[in-house]
């Protein structure tokens, strides 16, 4: 008999609820996002952010149940994602999928919302062989995490100052774009030369894995000062589009220093940032030139879901790595 599993995620700006069965099967991703209302003020506010999945989160768990013509009855476990994030975005789901275990007497699982974005890979291939290697690239990390099995995530490298996506949104907001800002930068890049402007690539010193975003970010605003000095016109596509090169090229090159020094065959790739068009492409050319199996999820995966929450609940619960019903947030959770 299938296992269902209702996941719940609440730890920053998207109220989400999915039904997956057996680890692999979605039947439900319901994801409303609450981007029109942090638009004006430039970012999230996580005062508004918590008091907007307290509006949603009962509809968006109905829907997802509806979706999966299923009813709380048939609901194996409850899993949900308790850090790391906003607290009080965080609070909200850990409450609801509290009550929820309680409530129907079924095991309740947290989840580490890395670990979450990391398991969108195994929602599209359950059979992958360990270990690996996943490129986490969000809003607030990014981390290139070794994995030798199930649950078992070591971060081997991680930014040193500005997440990969932070580093996109901060860009977009000195280019004028708007927020959020990656996938702006994403589709204005297209149009832009990414040879154009030269930027520096932080590589750090040899053998690091590390990452270091904010010199490239400072560049971009240089660029744009000097140009406003000397009364010159920037193209902005141009701009946008050698940002977004040098910041991939890094990326791109560290993962498979990555691979090769841990001598994993299979690379994964996670995270919001994981949704760029010019990424997805420059790490799947890189990967079809070796010997390497990529794994890249496609879009509405890479971002902030329910699905991939369930996903790696679902690999907890068959650990037996249930939680307590004195479950709580915990903003600042590592892998
Ligand atoms: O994983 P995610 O949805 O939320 C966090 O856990 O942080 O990632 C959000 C980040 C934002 O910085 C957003 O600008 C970036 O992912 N992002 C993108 C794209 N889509 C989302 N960055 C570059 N290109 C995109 N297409
Ligand atoms: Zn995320």
């Amino acid at each position: 008999m299938s296992v269902f599993i209702l996941a719940l995620e609440t730890s920053c700006d998207e109220t989400s609820a999915s039904v997956v069965a057996d680890g692999t099967e979605v039947l439900s991703n319901i994801i409303s996002s609450q981007i029109d209302v942090h638009r004006k003020f430039g970012g999230v506010v996580p005062e508004v952010a918590s008091r907007k999945h307290l509006e949603l989160l009962n509809q968006v768990v109905g829907e997802a149940l509806t979706a999966a013509g299923l009813t709380l009855d048939a609901l194996g476990a409850v899993a949900v994602t308790y850090g790391p994030g906003l607290v009080g975005a965080l609070l909200v789901g850990v409450s609801a999928a509290k009550a929820i275990a309680y409530g129907l007497n079924i095991p309740l699982v947290g989840v580490n919302h890395l670990e979450g974005h990391i398991y969108a890979n195994f929602l599209c291939e359950p059979g992958l062989d360990f270990p690996l290697l996943c490129l986490i690239v969000s809003g607030g990390h990014t981390d290139l995490v070794y994995m030798a099995k199930h649950g078992d995530c070591r971060v081997i490298g991680r930014t040193r100052d500005d997440a990969a996506g932070e580093a996109f949104d901060k860009v977009a907001r000195v280019i004028g774009l708007g927020y959020p800002g990656g996938p702006l930068i994403d589709r204005l890049a297209r149009e832009g030369n990414p040879k154009a402007i030269s930027l520096p690539r932080a590589y750090l010193e040899e053998g690091s894995l590390d990452f270091s975003f904010s010199g490239l970010k400072s560049a971009v605003i240089y660029t744009l000062q000097r140009a406003e000095q000397r009364g010159e016109e920037i193209n902005k596509a141009d701009l946008a589009a050698s940002f977004q090169e040098a910041l991939i090229d890094v990326l791109v090159d560290k993962t498979f220093t990555a691979a090769q020094d841990t001598g994993v065959s299979t690379i994964l790739l996670a995270g919001g940032v994981s949704a760029n068009s010019r990424l997805r492409l420059a790490i799947t050319e890189r990967a079809a030139g070796s010997n390497y199996r990529m794994v890249v999820p496609p879009p509405v995966l890479c971002t902030d879901n329910a699905a991939m929450v369930a996903c790696a609940g679902y690999y907890k619960l068959l650990r037996g790595a249930t939680a307590p019903l004195t479950l709580n947030a915990v903003p600042d959770l590592k892998l």
